[in-house]
């Protein structure tokens, strides 16, 4: 009732108040549940940032033996999964098979669509999320390239098994190096969590009509996927590529992104919050420098990215706009090194943000937050009367 306001895209409408994770974007600080993102990829892992976003605290070693134990209790899939990935054609881009395929478990797990249901419950649909999501990602590339599946090993950790999954061959057993393991756990850390983001406020908005983990999970997939969110980092690769076989013309590609009657962006530049610096960019920045030369792996899409940066960084455009590099704008060339394709990339933020969105559904829960349903201004025709067809 009364007068509705109007804020497109929602720029500055609180929907919550939350506990999780802090940003200042004028001065470049995330924080999630009060350390600063720095410390936390520099020292901790992916499984104990996922516990601190969604218990709130770190872990000690005996409760984090628990948590890791009973994710690495359930990483296999219902056999059955494998009929449904069957089903898809191998063209299938992997982001749609991977929320196919976190839907289909509400197949399995009917318990888990009670709005009644227990906390033993929903900690049960939590930790077959994060045991599982690994496992449906690897399988999505297998059948994109055609290979056999390969099933989760327990004896590995949650970043070793994916690897594993990702790119062994029955015959042929993949070599983890440790460098491309941290490497991915750091990523992943640094994905973790973005507080009310497009796809963490699908998924709150999902499940604020008590729709299941599982089914509100999948939503925030499939909001990611788009290339204005975590589909940029696809997109980055795709456009940097463009350059590369345009002779490397930054400056003509900046020009396409400054002209306003061309619907190039920039992919990997400029973000809602952050009008300083995006602090997640620096040290994935720095972290490609690292991981590209101890993988002695030369990438020329790398400088392209880089000469590109240090001329948007002085272009009066970018200035005024304050649009700055980034998570996305160095994050695929860290993942290509790793030999993950392109169009696996989203997959992987998505599995990086699991525990965010799992974290942010818990708290919406927790605070008995009513449905989600913003309102609107009308602009459409006043009342008419109905015409019979033979009359219009
Ligand atoms: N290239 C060129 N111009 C841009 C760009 C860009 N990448 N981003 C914003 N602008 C311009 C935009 O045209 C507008 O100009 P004007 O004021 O003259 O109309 C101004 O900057 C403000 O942009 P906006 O679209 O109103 O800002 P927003 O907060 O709605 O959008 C954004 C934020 C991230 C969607 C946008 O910056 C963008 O499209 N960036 C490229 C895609 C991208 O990298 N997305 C990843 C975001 S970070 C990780 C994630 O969320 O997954």
């Amino acid at each position: 009732s009364g007068v509705i306001t109007l804020d497109r895209g929602f720029k500055n409408t609180g929907s919550c108040e939350s506990a999780i994770t802090f940003l200042d974007g004028e001065k470049g600080i995330l924080r999630y549940r009060g350390y600063p993102i720095e410390q936390l990829a520099d020292n901790s892992t992916f499984l104990e940032v996922a516990y601190l976003l969604i218990y709130g605290e770190l872990p000690n070693k005996a409760t984090f033996d628990k948590f890791a134990g009973d994710i690495t209790h359930h990483t296999l899939v219902n056999e059955d999964i494998k009929k449904i990935l069957d089903g898809f054609p191998s063209a299938a881009h992997p982001m749609g098979v991977l929320s196919s395929l976190i839907t289909a478990q509400t197949a399995f797990y009917p318990n888990s669509l009670d709005p009644n249901r227990s906390k033993e419950e929903t900690e049960l649909s939590i930790i077959r999320l994060l045991a599982k999501m690994p496992t449906f990602a690897a399988w999505a590339y297998k059948k994109k390239v055609g290979h056999p599946v390969i099933y989760p090993n327990n004896k590995m950790d949650y970043c070793g098994n994916f690897l594993n999954m990702m790119f062994s061959l029955p015959a042929d057993e993949y070599e983890i190096d440790p460098v491309v393991a941290k490497a991915l756990d750091k990523l992943l850390i640094l994905h973790a969590d973005h507080e009310q983001n497009c796809s963490a406020s699908t998924v709150r908005i999902v499940g604020s009509s008590q729709a299941s983990l599982w089914a509100s999970i999948s939503a925030g997939i499939n909001a990611l996927w788009g290339p204005l969110h975590g589909g940029a980092n696809q997109a980055v690769i795709e456009m940097l590529e463009n350059i590369k076989a345009d002779g490397g013309d930054t400056k003509k590609w900046m020009g396409k992104a400054k002209d306003k009657d061309d619907p190039f962006r920039l992919m990997g530049f400029g973000h809602r919050v952050y009008k300083n610096f995006d602090p997640r960019a620096k040290i994935i920045k720095k972290a490609a420098d690292d991981v590209l030369e101890k993988l002695g792996v030369h990438d020329p899409v790398l400088d392209i990215a880089k000469g590109l940066e240090e001329e948007a960084l002085k272009d009066q455009y970018f200035v005024d706009r304050k649009l700055y590099p980034n998570v996305d704008f160095y994050s695929g060339i860290i993942y290509r090194a790793l030999g993950i394709p392109t169009d696996m990339f989203t997959v992987m933020f998505a599995l990086g943000r699991l525990p965010g969105w799992i974290a942010q559904w818990k708290e919406m829960k927790e605070m008995g937050e009513p449905i989600g349903r913003p309102r609107q201004v009308y602009t459409g025709e006043n009342a008419r009367d109905y015409m019979n067809m033979g009359k219009r």
